[in-house]
């Protein structure tokens, strides 16, 4: 059977190959920081731009599809999965590294329909590494098949989180003592890479066995969903249930095992949803 969605699925692929050779370039140039909620939540008008070059190639093939970017919900757009063809898009996954050159730098765009994710891109682009994964078709980086490591030993895992001071004192608490619980177990690390989408492909990829976050977003998660399942990764919800795009939490790993003694560990903090005003 034909399918149906494999001409969007290549379509995304040249327009992130365009919007990675785009951040590049802005590399060499100076890079001019704003903020958006907090001084620790950047963006660039190299985010803004490749938002908009990535949405004007879509729309201009696809005029009835729907768009969720990072950088049009921060600009007012609403933020709601439907069951029309939606493309949920973080143009610049990693942008504090961005703007320190720090080279995990990525073009995450995932593809849902009926609110199920049917394929997800993350072009790391300083590193030049391009994941791909269709649903049931397995997972890709570079054309070559990867797959989670298989781990089922938490005490021989590395583990990767992200580190980051919100706004809220509580939460930034709650996040330190997670990460003193699970280095405790102990596991054989902690890394933090700076970009949520990179996280879930260097699991998906066996370079690290899982990965937990509260406080992202949608667009941070929907490509890499569909990479770290078709890599043969489990991903879950923060307390160990079924995972859900819009909640703004996740636990993925190299089998269901780690998961749960993640989320066995977890003291989890309320971080809203994506589809819901804070
Ligand atoms: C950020 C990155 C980072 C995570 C932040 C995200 P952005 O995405 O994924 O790893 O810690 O929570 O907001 O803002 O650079 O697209």
């Amino acid at each position: 059977m034909a399918d149906e969605w494999k001409e969007c699925m290549d379509h995304c692929l040249e327009v992130t190959k365009e919007a990675g050779k785009m951040i590049r370039a802005a590399l060499q140039k100076d890079i001019a920081i704003m903020q958006k909620s907090s001084p620790v939540d950047l963006v660039t008008e190299t985010d803004q731009k490749v938002e908009q070059l990535i949405i004007s190639s879509i729309k201009e093939k696809y005029p009835t599809h729907s768009f969720i970017g990072e950088e049009s919900v921060a600009a007012g757009a609403p933020s709601i999965l439907t069951d029309n063809p939606t493309w949920i898009i973080d143009p610049i996954d990693g942008t504090t590294n961005f703007v320190h050159r720090f080279p995990f730098v990525s073009v995450s765009i995932g593809f849902a329909v009926k609110k199920e994710i049917e394929f997800g891109i993350v072009y790391s682009c300083i590193e030049d590494k391009m994941y791909t994964a269709r649903k049931g078709n397995g997972a890709f980086c570079d054309g070559v098949p990867i797959k989670v490591s298989g781990q089922e030993d938490i005490t021989k895992s590395l583990v990767l989180t992200e580190m980051g001071f919100k706004k809220d004192p509580e939460h930034f608490k709650t996040m330190m003592a997670n990460i003193k619980t699970i280095l405790s177990i102990p596991v054989h690390g902690i890394r933090s890479p700076g970009s949520a989408a990179v996280n879930m492909c260097l699991v998906a990829c066996g370079a690290a066995d899982a990965y937990y976050h509260m406080g992202i977003h949608c667009w941070d998660m929907a490509a890499g969903a569909a990479i770290i399942r078709e890599a043969g990764g489990v991903i879950t919800d923060i307390s160990g249930g079924p995972f859900d795009l819009m909640s703004r939490r996740l636990i993925i790993a190299s089998s269901r095992t780690i998961a749960e003694h993640i989320a066995s560990k977890m003291t989890v903090f309320p971080c809203g949803r994506d589809d819901l005003e804070d």
